[in-house]
C-alpha cells in the first residue's frame, strides 16, 4: 500500500463515515483556467474503500516564481485502507484550509476537470465538496464553482495593513508557519523551525529545578504571584543587565509570558488605529500581526550587514512619524546580524530628533559569543527612550514562557497595570524555576556549550547551502540562523516541502509586506539533513 504522507496527525477525526457513493453535482460547478488536477495513482474506481490508493494533487496558486503549479501528495491522516477516496479528499482539503494553505476566497478545482483528467468519478469529487460545504469549509457559488469560505476567527493573525498578495504568496502566511511549528515534523525535517531542538537544550536543568521546588515545604505554589513577577528573579535579572551595562532597579523589570506578551502590552500601551510602527524588513513576524491587530500601520526598514538601513529609516520616519521602532539589535532574526556601535548611536539620535521610542528585543542575548561586536541600545540610552525585552525561550525552554520588560520606572508601573488587566500575574512557578536555574550555576556552561555547537553547525550549514548555490546575507557570524538567497520563490519551496513533511521558513513571512521573496531562513541546528538538502536541491533545479 502506498502511504500518503503528511504531518497531519490531527486530521481525520471523523473518519468513521462510510462512503455513500454518489451525490449530485452542484448546479453550475464550473471550470477553472489554472486549476489543480488529481491523479488517481492507485487505479480507478470509487469503491466503498479506497484500498490504499493515493491521490496526487496539483496546488492552485502555489507555483514557483514562473507560475507553475507544484505536485503534492495526499496526506495520510489514517491508513488509506480505512478511508474512502471521498474521505481522503475531504480530509486533504480540510487540513489545508485549516492551515491556510488554501485560503478564504480561493477557488477550488472544478469538479469536471478533476474527474476527467485523472479518471476519478465526478461523484467522488462532488461528495467530498458537499461534505466540505456541510462542514463550513467551502461554499458553492452558482455558476462559478466551489470556494474556500471565510470562517470566524480566520482574520486574527492576518496583517491588515498590507497590500493584496500575489497568488503564490497567498498560499502561505504567518499563521501557517506558526501552526506548522506546533505540530511539525522531526527537527531534521524542520530547517524553518524557530527554536533549538530538544536535544540541544538541557532538560535536566529545568527538571532538577522543578524537583527542587517540589521538595520545598509550604504552599507557595497555590497563591497568585506578585503583579510584576517574582522579586528574587527580578533582582537576579538586574545583575545580568548590569553585566550588559544596563542600569535598572528590580522595580523597572516586569515579568511577562515571553517576549510575545511583552509586545502585546506595548502594543496596547502605545499603538492606536492609524499609528505607524517600524519593524525590520525582514524581522520576526509574529509582532507584525499583533501590531496590525491594534490598527497600526506596520512599516519595514531594510536591513544591512550591521543593522537597519538608517537612511531608509530616516525617510520613512520623516514621512510617517512612527510611535515605535522595534529592533532586534543582537543576532537579529532572521539575518543573524548585530547592530554596530556607530549605527546604534545614530539610531538613538534619530529617535530623539523625531521623537519615537525604540523597543529593543534581545531574545538572542545569551547566544552572543563573548567578544562579538554587539551594542545594546539600552546600554547607551539607559532606558529613557528604549524599552528592553528579554526571554529564556531560546536557550532554556520555550515552554516556561518566561520573558521580561525593562523600562523606565513610570512605564514599568503602567505596563504592570496593563498586565494585571489582561492576564493577572505571570505564573510564579515558572519564574521560580528560572530563578533556580540561573542561580544554581549551570546555565552559563549550558549556553556556552550551545554556542560552540552552533558555531560548528553554522559552518556545516553554510557550506552545504553554498554548495547548493545559495548566497548568504553578509555579516552572519553567530546565532541560530542563516539568511540565504535561494534565487527562487521560497513560498513555492515551502509549499512543496510541506507536502513532503518539511518545514521551511520562506522570506515572505519575515516581511511586513509579505511579498514573495527568494530569501529563506535556515535554523543551523536543523539544516544539514541529507534528505532535506536533496529535496532543496531538487527544488532549486526546477
Ligand atoms: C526576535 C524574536 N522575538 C521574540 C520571540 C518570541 O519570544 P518568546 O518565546 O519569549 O515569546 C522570538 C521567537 O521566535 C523571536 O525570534
Amino acid at each position: 500500500m502506498e502511504s500518503i504522507q503528511d504531518g497531519a496527525e490531527r486530521a481525520g477525526q471523523d473518519r468513521k463515515h462510510s462512503d455513500k457513493g454518489g451525490g449530485k453535482a452542484s448546479a453550475g460547478a464550473g471550470e477553472a483556467g489554472n486549476e489543480p488536477a488529481i491523479e488517481n495513482k492507485g487505479g480507478e474506481g470509487v469503491g466503498p474503500r479506497a484500498g490504499g490508493r493515493s491521490l496526487r494533487l496539483v496546488m492552485p496558486g502555489a507555483g514557483n516564481a514562473g507560475g507553475h503549479a507544484n505536485t503534492e501528495r495526499m496526506p495520510d491522516p489514517v491508513p488509506s485502507a480505512q478511508m474512502t477516496l471521498v474521505e481522503q479528499l475531504t480530509e486533504w482539503a480540510r487540513l489545508r484550509i485549516d492551515e491556510r494553505v488554501f485560503r478564504a476566497g480561493m477557488r477550488m478545482p472544478s469538479i469536471r476537470q478533476l474527474a476527467q483528467e485523472k479518471g476519478i468519478s465526478r461523484f467522488t469529487v462532488v461528495e467530498a465538496y458537499e461534505r466540505l460545504v456541510a462542514l463550513g469549509y467551502l461554499e458553492s457559488r452558482r455558476g462559478s464553482g466551489f470556494y474556500v469560505r471565510e470562517r470566524a476567527g480566520q482574520h486574527a493573525a492576518g496583517i491588515a495593513a498590507t497590500p493584496p498578495l500575489s497568488p503564490s504568496a497567498r498560499a502561505i502566511d504567518v499563521t501557517w508557519l506558526l501552526r506548522s511549528m506546533f505540530h511539525s515534523a522531526e527537527p531534521h525535517k524542520a530547517p524553518g523551525w524557530g527554536f533549538l531542538p530538544n536535544d540541544w537544550l538541557d532538560g535536566e536543568l529545568v527538571g532538577s529545578a522543578l524537583r527542587g521546588l517540589g521538595r520545598q515545604p509550604g504552599n507557595h505554589f497555590l497563591a497568585s504571584g506578585t503583579p510584576q513577577g517574582f522579586l528574587p528573579l527580578r533582582q537576579q535579572l538586574r545583575t545580568r543587565l548590569e553585566e550588559l551595562e544596563i542600569g535598572v532597579t528590580p522595580e523597572q523589570i516586569v515579568m511577562t509570558s515571553g517576549i510575545t506578551q511583552a509586545f502585546d502590552l506595548i502594543a496596547r500601551q502605545f499603538l492606536h488605529p492609524g499609528d505607524a510602527v517600524l519593524v525590520g524588513d525582514p524581522a520576526w513576524f509574529v509582532m507584525f500581526a499583533r501590531f496590525a491587530a491594534q490598527g497600526a500601520q506596520v512599516m519595514g526598514v531594510p536591513y544591512t550587514a550591521d543593522g537597519p538601513d538608517l537612511e531608509a529609516l530616516e525617510r520613512i520616519v520623516q514621512a510617517h512619524r512612527p510611535k515605535l521602532f522595534v529592533v532586534n539589535s543582537v543576532l537579529h532574526n532572521p539575518t543573524g546580524t548585530s547592530l554596530s556601535a556607530a549605527r546604534a548611536f545614530r539610531l538613538l539620535q534619530l529617535a530623539e530628533q523625531y521623537d519615537f521610542l525604540i523597543v529593543e528585543d534581545d531574545i538572542y542575548c545569551d547566544l552572543c559569543p563573548p567578544g562579538h561586536a554587539a551594542t545594546r541600545l539600552a546600554s547607551l540610552d539607559q532606558l529613557r527612550r528604549v524599552i528592553y525585552l528579554g526571554s529564556f525561550s531560546k536557550t532554556l525552554a520555550a515552554n516556561l514562557r518566561v520573558g521580561f520588560i525593562a523600562a523606565s520606572p513610570d512605564l514599568a508601573v503602567t505596563l504592570t497595570d496593563s498586565k494585571l488587566l489582561t492576564g493577572m500575574a505571570t505564573p510564579e512557578i515558572n519564574e521560580r524555576v528560572l530563578y533556580k536555574v540561573l542561580t544554581e550555576g549551570h546555565y552559563r556552561k549550558h549556553v556556552e556549550r550551545v554556542r560552540m555547537r552552533l558555531d560548528r553547525a553554522r559552518d556545516d550549514t553554510r557550506r552545504a547551502l553554498e554548495d547548493l548555490g545559495l548566497r548568504m546575507f553578509p555579516g552572519q557570524s553567530a546565532g541560530m540562523y542563516l539568511w540565504a538567497d535561494t534565487g527562487r520563490d521560497t513560498n513555492a519551496i515551502a509549499t512543496a516541502g510541506h507536502e513532503e513533511g518539511y518545514l521551511f521558513a520562506p522570506g515572505s513571512l519575515f516581511s511586513p509586506s509579505q511579498m514573495p521573496s527568494a530569501w529563506m531562513r535556515f535554523n543551523v541546528a536543523s539544516s544539514t539533513d541529507p534528505g532535506m538538502l536533496r529535496f532543496l536541491a531538487g527544488q532549486l533545479e526546477r
